[in-house]
């Protein structure tokens, strides 16, 4: 009976635990300049709050596309909205040319919900080792797929029209890693040998995507 009782308070626990911990005010608009270093922003003096520190307009605009993956981000996270520290969510745009790619990525700090706006997308995720397991899918006009937090993940617009998606991603500062631009456009670089034997060619063929980015 005890042990039961155990398991239970273990269950309940793990749930509380599952979830970020409740903020201790009604809000922590983020003051940029603020003097304090914390694991975050510091917070404005509320007295001085104003509405459009809650407040973003532009995510009606298409993003500027022409650039060498035909896609492009639109963010409303904390950078954009002040008012959104501590609450551990945001949002982003997509903009995609047809074939336009939103390169293999991922969020460090966030799970990501997309829903397409306009267009097709083909969509995919990829397990941890040692599966690697591709997780795919067409996604048309309405449909919703998630992008599990940390996990490597990607779209591509499959149609003949532009196409646009819109994101939700569970932190105010989700946080980019491209992997393309990562392991190659790093400054200082990865030293090429390394990155010839991580991915077994030879140390010419990784200059010269280096040189690329
Ligand atoms: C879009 O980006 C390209 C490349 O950076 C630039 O040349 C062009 O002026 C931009 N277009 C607009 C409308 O901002």
């Amino acid at each position: 009976m005890r042990f039961e009782r155990y398991l239970i308070l273990i269950a309940i626990c793990s749930v509380v635990l599952a979830s970020d911990s409740s903020p201790l005010q009604d809000f922590c608009v983020a003051d940029p300049n603020g003097p304090v270093l914390v694991n975050g922003h510091a917070c404005k003096d509320p007295k001085l709050v104003q509405a459009n520190d809650f407040f973003f307009s532009g995510l009606h605009l298409p993003g500027n596309t022409s650039n060498a993956v035909g896609s492009r981000v639109t963010p409303a996270t904390v950078a954009q909205i002040p008012g959104i520290n501590t609450f551990g969510i945001s949002l982003v745009r997509v903009d995609y040319v047809p074939w336009g790619i939103n390169p293999p990525h991922t969020h460090p700090r966030a799970t990501e919900i997309l829903t397409v706006i306009e267009g097709t997308l083909e969509v995919g995720f990829v397990s941890s080792n040692p599966e690697n397991r591709l997780i795919t899918k067409k996604l048309v006009k309405g449909d919703v797929f998630v992008f599990p937090v940390g996990l490597v993940h990607f779209q591509r617009n499959v149609g003949y029209t532009n196409a646009v998606a819109i994101a939700a991603l569970s932190s105010q500062n989700p946080g980019v890693i491209t992997v393309a631009n990562a392991v190659f456009g790093s400054t200082p670089a990865i030293p090429s040998d390394l990155l010839a034997k991580s991915f077994q060619v030879d140390i010419k063929t990784i200059d010269w995507i280096q040189s690329n980015f």
